[in-house]
């Protein structure tokens, strides 16, 4: 096959190089288009349109593919745990017992938030949404660690790593105790990172840390299925505020707001609402289906469809098998996960649906879960970002590392043409 793409317009012949990326997927590269044609290219959504070439998270959403670093989802999450994965998606590799060791270590010494970041804290109605707080918090984080990150240093760009892995738990935790009312504790360095942060988000004041191995199995399972998702609306935004050489945090802080969106990691907090709302009206599964495939109705099937999945998410199947797993061994039973697998078949076998290739995706079921670990659903889209902050950082490392240009999409302007200034007094 031609490793080049022909394109001719005007009468005019012009060839483009296509590359190759290492599972075979092919691209036009077309850096050099409007200096040859004058024209640039058009794509709302982006949908067809690839930002760059990245090697830290392969999909195949005709396959439902997800392998981090090479690694399949599958085994990940069933014999590695979060912080191991975390080391993988940011450095490329497995960390070895003494790499992950050192890892934990540099970044229980981080640990600490300075005290006056509870001052902006207080200034938030308890109303406030957790994910507003928390982008809020992490862009704050800046004036306390005002070093931006100078990434020609590798030490400079693991400490500031290594920061952010070690204080963003704190802030999940705080947000959270924010809310509910409770004193803002800080970890234990005798736990284990995903131990831990069970522990700042649920010690009450006058107990005594019980240990809850089902739930920080959970938490620690679905952490790793959050953990990265390639060039996604969040990480693309990291990756555009990366670019202009906006330090890591203040990246970050923009990733939040991304995510923020309900078509995006604000799903799983709207498919808990909209499971509770079929619930509400009797469990009409029907009504709901018929709403989201009326064109006049706003209503979406929260937690389906995916812009890349034309096939199972697998985060989803294995998120409904724990989901399965984590009410049984709590002793739980949930009749929002009857409505949701309900909702499921349906959906599985209505044409709307299946024509349009729309199945459950991450979000749908990891709301039962959270639920069931005592996590509030505003906080729902928090855990997600929880999950999601190493692929953001290893992401924005790599458009770092690999010196990106800074992001200036072009378009296609559809305004007035040059018109004649008119005075106030003849308007
Ligand atoms: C995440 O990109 C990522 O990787 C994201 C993510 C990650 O890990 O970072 O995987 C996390 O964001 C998962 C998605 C969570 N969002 C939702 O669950 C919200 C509900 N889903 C949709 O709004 C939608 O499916 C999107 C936003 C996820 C994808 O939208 P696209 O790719 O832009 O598809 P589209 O809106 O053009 O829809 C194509 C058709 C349309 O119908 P037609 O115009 O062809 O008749 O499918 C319909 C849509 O109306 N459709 C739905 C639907 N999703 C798409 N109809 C009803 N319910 C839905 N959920």
């Amino acid at each position: 096959m031609s490793d080049k793409a022909i394109l001719e317009y005007g009468g005019k012949r012009y060839e483009f190089p296509v590359i190759k990326g290492t599972e075979d997927e092919l691209a036009i590269d077309i850096k050099a288009l409007r200096a040859e044609t004058g024209m640039v290219t058009i794509d709302p959504g982006y949908k067809n349109t690839g930002s760059c070439e990245s090697a830290v998270t392969f999909l195949d959403g005709e396959k439902g593919i997800l392998r981090y670093r090479g690694y399949s989802i599958e085994e990940l999450a069933e014999k590695a745990d979060f912080l191991e994965v975390a080391y993988l998606l940011i450095f490329g590799e497995l960390p070895n017992k003494a790499q992950l060791a050192k890892f934990h270590n540099d970044i229980k010494e981080e640990s600490q938030v300075d005290e006056e970041m509870k001052k902006i804290l207080d200034g938030f109605p308890k109303s406030a949404h957790p994910m507003g707080v928390l982008s809020s918090l992490t862009s704050a984080l800046v004036a306390f660690n005002p070093t931006s990150v100078d990434v020609s240093s590798e030490t400079a760009m693991y400490n500031s790593i290594v920061r952010i892995l070690a204080k963003f738990p704190v802030l999940v935790a705080w947000t959270l105790r924010k809310k509910k009312g409770l004193p803002l504790d800080y970890g234990d360095d005798s736990l284990g990172y995903v131990e831990n942060i069970h522990k700042m988000m649920f010690k009450r004041p006058n107990q005594d840390y019980k240990k809850d191995p089902i739930a920080i199995d959970a938490l620690d399972k679905l952490l790793i299925l959050h953990a990265d998702h390639e060039q996604n609306c969040s990480t693309s935004t990291v990756r555009i505020v990366g670019s202009s050489h906006a330090g890591l945090f203040a990246s970050l802080s923009a990733g939040i707001s991304a995510l923020w969106g309900p078509l995006h990691g604000g799903a799983n907090q709207a498919v808990l609402e909209m499971l509770e709302a079929i619930e509400a009206d009797g469990g009409d599964t029907k009504k709901y289906m018929a709403k989201a495939k009326d064109k006049d109705d706003p209503f979406r099937l929260m937690g389906f469809g995916h812009r890349v999945y034309k096939n199972f998410d697998p985060r989803a199947k294995i998120i409904k098998k724990a989901a399965d797993d984590v009410l049984g061994n709590l002793g739980i039973q949930d009749p929002i996960l009857d409505i949701a697998k309900g909702l499921e078949k349906e959906a599985l076998e209505d044409p709307y649906f299946v024509d349009r290739k729309l199945y459950p995706n991450v979000d749908f079921y990891s709301g039962i879960i959270y639920r069931a670990l005592g996590i509030p659903t505003e906080m729902f889209t928090v855990m997600f970002a929880l999950g999601r902050l190493p692929g953001w950082i290893a992401q924005w490392r790599e458009m770092r590392l690999r010196k990106e240009p800074i992001g200036r999409p072009r378009q296609v302007y559809i305004g007035e043409n040059l018109r004649s200034f008119v005075p106030l007094e003849k308007r």
